[in-house]
């Protein structure tokens, strides 16, 4: 177990709130008991992806993911437990001793945890350069003249890379941080012949933070406005921690704003972000001068499903770009379009008439992607009847990306007006490229069809063995000692205590399902009640996570039986007779699977008298198999 002293994992157990921790990464809608999101974890346009909170864990119905907050971070951040619970420490304030040093504790952290590690510390190393070393003035008036405050510099995080060969990697190294990680991430760059130096230079460092607030990378910009040899922006390179597809920067300081107003606009670079940000708009995101990818869009859509995109420059180059914006149609996002006058970009823009009006010039000017894209072809394709063949085609191609028919219509029609061309035109084009599409996604089997795929081939259904019906028996008995284990049933037990009284000459054949009875019958022993947080927070994995799934009840009751007057049983009214066919179906199999091994066992003995102990043992076992068949109602040959 992790060395963090188990009083402070205690604490931050107790006090993570599942909805908050899983809030912080996707929006959740209550409906029922329950709280309900898309799954961050697989792709799904409706949601299955569930939240607890009296229970405090997660499920998702459609990938089987589930646990507690502290698995929530692990599954997300794909870290180690240690780390999990330093980020909800940090998350509640709640303090940590710091053990990094420690040999134990650097074994238990994954690679990944090191990369974040090693992040961080050049995160505010660099921040230390700027603020507190001579040359960071030069950083600092360079911010100053862009206008950015020290209020952005300081939630944004923003540092200086001294112009040097090795201030980071020699700094690093001094304090204890491995090489290896500093070259895994890019910070440290070695040559063939082993010299080593720092990839950023001289410049202004912007760090790249994951959802969560961690930093995975960095942007630099250089401060040599007429260098022509070194590139404007630097960027990590791709890392175990960092994705270029998968982060956008900026989100962890927008997603809140983004969640509150519902939408997300999406700028071109990090001083768009920074610029934006401070005026007011903090819904803001850059995808960090590379096209959108499908991953960043689904990030975005776990908090809004609005974009609006901010171009900077001219008609031809917004031409280029527009492809990527298909992609967000085809996730089922709204998207809006603004673009800036002549030269300008948001940042410069925003600078040069104010946060009011460059607010109100997004209010004025947001327009619908769809109609931005018809309008700029039909443009060009004035008076062309060549052109204006190919725009249309161009312009459907886009709206047939749309999932939603009913807001496909809409634009075919909006679409047919600008272009003066009946909307039938556009819809039987529409059916062209449809087609072809079905055909293509039937050849290559494409998961995202817009039509009812068919049906899978049944499998042919094995009859289950005895071995396997036992261990649904077994996991039954366990689901009900942990759903319910102080219940108390009629003649004064617990349900706890009535099971395992009955079971008490049975050993449980699933080694899991055993540890759980173990487990139970220890603390029953000791003279307490189990509860189900016990299993929650089990410090095994395997436990924690079947405990979860034996938790969490996919049928809820619809309101409507309620007020429909319908009664619905609930297990707890039935639980005495439950229990009881519980315990009596367990021992059913258990004996049948006794029968059949007993018998065999007895074709191997030899010895005349051995052989009728063992019949008389086996004929014992039948009868007892045949009592409690009759109780159940089954009729035992
Ligand atoms: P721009 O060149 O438009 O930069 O690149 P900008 O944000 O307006 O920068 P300033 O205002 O001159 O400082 C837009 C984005 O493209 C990426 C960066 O993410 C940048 O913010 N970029 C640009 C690079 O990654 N490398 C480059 O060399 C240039
Ligand atoms: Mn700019």
């Amino acid at each position: 177990m992790s060395l963090i002293p188990k009083e402070i994992v205690d604490q931050v157990i107790a006090q993570a709130d599942i909805t908050e921790v899983v809030g912080d990464f996707v929006s959740l809608k209550k409906k029922g008991q329950n709280m309900w999101a898309c799954c961050p974890f697989h792709h799904e346009k409706s949601p299955s992806f569930s939240v607890s909170p009296a229970k405090g864990i997660y499920k998702c119905f459609g990938c089987g993911k589930a646990g507690n907050s502290v698995q929530f971070i692990m599954d997300i951040e794909g870290t180690s437990f240690p780390e999990a619970i330093k980020y909800l420490a940090k998350k509640y304030q709640i303090e940590v001793p710091e053990e990094q040093h420690d040999p134990e504790y650097a074994k238990e952290q994954s690679e990944r945890d090191s990369l974040f590690i090693v992040s961080d510390f050049a995160a505010k190393h660099y921040v230390q350069r700027l603020h507190g070393h001579e040359q960071g003035s030069i950083g600092q008036s360079y911010l100053k003249q862009r206008g950015l405050s020290a209020a952005t510099v300081k939630k944004f995080e923003l540092g200086y890379s001294l112009d040097e060969w090795t201030d980071l990697t020699d700094t690093a190294l001094k304090a204890g941080y491995k090489q290896q990680y500093l070259e895994a991430t890019g910070l440290t760059i070695a040559r063939e012949d082993g010299k080593k130096y720092d990839r950023f230079r001289g410049r202004v460092m912007f760090p790249i933070h994951n959802v969560s607030g961690r930093v995975v990378g960095f942007g630099a910009r250089t401060l040599k406005s007429n260098d022509k040899k070194s590139p404007k922006y630097l960027n990590s390179p791709e890392s175990e921690i960092y994705h270029k597809s998968n982060v956008l920067y900026g989100l962890f300081q927008a997603k809140q704003a983004m969640r509150m107003q519902d939408m997300c606009y999406m700028v071109e670079g990090y001083l768009d972000v920074l610029s934006l940000h401070q005026g007011g708009i903090e819904n803001v995101v850059s995808s960090s001068g590379t096209s959108l990818t499908e991953g960043q869009i689904k990030l975005i859509s776990r908090y809004t499903q609005n974009i609006t995109v901010l171009y900077d420059g001219d008609a031809a180059g917004i031409k280029a770009s527009l492809r990527g914006i298909d992609l967000i149609l085809e996730q089922g996002l709204n998207v809006n379009v603004v673009t800036f006058p002549g030269g300008e970009d948001p940042d410069s823009y925003i600078q040069k008439v104010g946060d009011t009006a460059f607010k109100a010039y997004l209010q004025e000017h947001a327009q619908d992607f769809i109609s931005f894209k018809t309008s700029l072809y039909a443009e060009e394709a004035a008076g062309n009847p060549v052109k204006k063949a190919e725009a249309i085609k161009e312009i459907v191609a886009s709206i047939s990306k749309i999932p939603d028919a009913i807001k496909r219509t809409v634009f075919f029609r909006s679409c047919s007006l600008i272009f003066d061309i009946d909307e039938q035109v556009l819809i039987s084009e529409y059916n062209k490229l449809h087609l072809q599409g079905r055909q293509q996604q039937h050849k290559t089997g494409s998961p995202e069809l817009d039509y009812a795929p068919p049906a899978p081939e049944e499998e042919p259904e094995k009859p289950a063995s005895d071995a396997d019906v036992l261990q649904r028996y077994e996991r039954e008995i366990v689901r009900m000692l942990l759903n319910y284990p102080d219940r108390l049933l009629e003649d004064g037990l617990t349900t706890c205590q009535y099971m395992l009284e009955q079971l008490e000459d049975i050993e449980f054949r699933s080694p899991l399902y055993k540890r759980f009875v173990d487990v139970v019958s220890d603390k029953l022993n000791q003279g307490a009640v189990p509860v189900a947080e016990d299993f929650i927070n089990y410090p095994d994995e395997q436990i924690r996570t079947e405990a979860i799934h034996l938790l969490s009840d996919p049928y809820e009751l619809s309101p409507n039986w309620a007020t429909h007057q319908i009664f619905v049983p609930h297990e707890t009214d039935l639980l005495p007779y439950g229990t009881e066919r519980a315990v009596l179906r367990l021992k059913f199999v258990y004996l049948k699977l006794m029968i059949d091994e007993e018998t065999q066992k007895l074709k191997l003995v030899t010895d005349p008298q051995e052989q009728v102990n063992r019949l008389v043992a086996v004929m014992n076992l039948k009868k007892l198999h045949k009592q409690i068949g009759d109780m159940l109602g089954i009729v035992v040959f």
